[in-house]
């Protein structure tokens, strides 16, 4: 039993350096090997593919850069007022006179809009109420509840005042037609009513 043990201690003793000597370079080479591959491999590619990938957008973000710079120029100037040539005839009138027939302009707009809008889908009758209230002959007059200076139509020319008439005979006339429920002379009489509001565009302005 003795020099058996004796042996093993040896052998254990002659072995062990030796093992744990190849363990620790093997180790120690697969800790290199790992660190480096590790450390190589990814950094590398990450600052190259890093270098990469900014060349690529930059071709855009120059652009921008030259958008965000060009951009600014035109808005630099302060706005001028329009002096391009107008052959309307140009119809004086005092500032509160012209804000309201402005006004009541915009409110024309909408109307026929509605009008249209009602046409589309198929409320005939309901098209020729808005046109009776909101742009026939009713109106006519109207302006005279306002002062004496925002009333339009004493700075009218006779063929304006003509215009304006018929606008709103057009608009009543279709009125008179759609409250019948006829669609169809109504929507043939609609081009009649837009275009008494584009002969007095073409004609007239106000400022
Ligand atoms: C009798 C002439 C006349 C008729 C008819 C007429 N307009 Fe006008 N309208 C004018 C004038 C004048 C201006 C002001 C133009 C200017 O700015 O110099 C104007 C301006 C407008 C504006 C711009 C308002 C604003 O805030 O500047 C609208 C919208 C408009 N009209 C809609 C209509 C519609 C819709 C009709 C028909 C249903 C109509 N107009 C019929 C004379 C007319």
């Amino acid at each position: 039993m003795k020099p058996a043990a004796v042996f093993l201690g040896l052998a254990c003793v002659v072995l062990a350096p030796g093992a744990l000597g190849k363990t620790v370079e093997i180790r120690k080479a697969v800790v290199v090997k790992k660190t480096v591959a590790v450390k190589k491999t990814p950094v590398v590619k990450k600052t190259v593919a890093a270098k990469k990938a900014t060349p690529a957008p930059s071709p855009s973000s120059p652009k921008l850069a030259q958008a965000k710079k060009v951009q600014p120029a035109p808005v630099s100037a302060p706005a001028a007022p329009d002096k391009a040539y107008d052959e309307r005839e140009l119809i004086r009138m005092p500032s509160p006179a012209r804000l309201a027939l402005r006004a009541e302009m915009r409110d024309r707009m909408a109307a026929l809009d509605a009008v249209l809008q009602r046409m589309r889908d198929g409320q005939v009758v309901e098209a020729g109420q808005i046109a009776q209230i909101r742009l026939g002959v009713a109106l006519w007059g109207n302006h005279s509840r306002l002062p004496q200076a925002a009333q339009p139509e004493q700075y009218m020319p006779p063929k304006m005042l003509t215009l304006a008439l018929d606008g709103y005979k057009a608009a009543s006339e279709f009125a008179t037609v759609a409250l019948t429920g006829d669609q169809h002379t109504a929507t043939a009489m609609l081009p009649q009513l837009t275009g008494s509001c584009a002969q007095c565009h073409e004609a007239y302005r106000i400022r």
